[in-house]
């Protein structure tokens, strides 16, 4: 429904891994380095984490890389923030066709300055034919946000409001649900991520900061999504004894 068929993940993988990346500040706080300097380690983390999802198989790969909230931090870390994105921009490119990973910015674009939303808007197209890996990356992006703009958005063209209408009016409509969402950092909370599309999907907590999850956690990650029961609302001998859904029946 909505979402146009990716290559399938092999079994035990995720098709779609979502992650919040959080741990930069404390990852440069602990080498007395300015916060920023742990967001620009936090980009780097992203690439190889990219790469190596796209190794094993995985599909898509959905990091929260700005949240709506985050407004509220000193407005020096907000605006190195906007900066970095905006250079790392042009940096990753060539890194992206290289990996064939195609790149898509979900969140409030509306409130960004023209220069960084025309940046985010080019390197959306020109990444446009890419096919290896979806990379969506959730910038200005909170889930209340998402919902409230998909209500409203039907409301306005006159349409019902269901539960499918709504799902396919998000910020992720083009893709299937999170499989696996991921949050690093060692805090136990949603901070406003993937509200509505995390309804499903299996949790997995690392305590280590962003910058240093690497391929050996992100395996480890895997590893346990590989060993949960996905029941949505069965019992585990119905899981047993039929072929279950590997997504949410109202997605699949
Ligand atoms: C996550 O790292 C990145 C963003 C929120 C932009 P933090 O900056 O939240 O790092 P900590 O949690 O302070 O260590
Ligand atoms: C969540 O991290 C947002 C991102 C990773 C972009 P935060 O560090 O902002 O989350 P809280 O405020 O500690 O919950
Ligand atoms: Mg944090």
């Amino acid at each position: 429904m909505g979402a146009p068929s990716l290559p399938t993940a092999p079994s035990g993988v995720p098709a779609h891994i979502a992650i919040v990346m959080d741990g930069n500040g404390r990852w440069a706080t602990r080498r007395f380095l300015p916060r920023l300097a742990g967001h620009r380690q936090g980009v780097e983390s992203l690439r190889r984490c990219a790469r190596a999802c796209a190794d094993r198989g995985v599909s898509v790969l959905t990091v929260f890389a700005f949240s709506s909230e985050n407004w509220n931090r000193p407005a020096d870390e907000v605006s190195g923030l906007l900066d970095l994105v905006a250079r790392a921009l042009s940096r990753e490119v060539p890194h992206l066709l290289k990996d064939g990973v195609r790149l898509h910015f979900v969140g409030d674009k509306e409130s960004l300055s023209e220069k960084v939303r025309l940046g985010l808007c080019e390197a959306e197209r020109a990444t446009a034919h890419n096919q290896r890996l979806v990379l969506n990356v959730c910038f200005n992006y909170g889930g209340r946000w998402d919902i409230a703009q998909a209500a409203a958005t039907l409301a306005a063209r006159g349409e019902p409001i269901t539960e499918a209408s709504l799902h396919t009016t998000m910020g992720l409509a083009h893709v299937p649900d999170p499989d696996l969402v991921i949050r690093t950092g060692g805090e136990m909370r949603i901070s406003n991520f993937l509200l509505w599309q995390a309804a499903y999907s299996e949790l997995f907590f690392s305590d280590r900061l962003w910058p240093d999850f690497d391929e050996t956690a992100l395996d480890e990650a895997i590893a346990s999504f590989a060993r949960r029961e996905r029941r949505f609302g069965r019992t585990s001998a119905q899981v047993l004894n039929a072929a279950v859904p590997r997504t949410d029946p109202l997605h699949a």
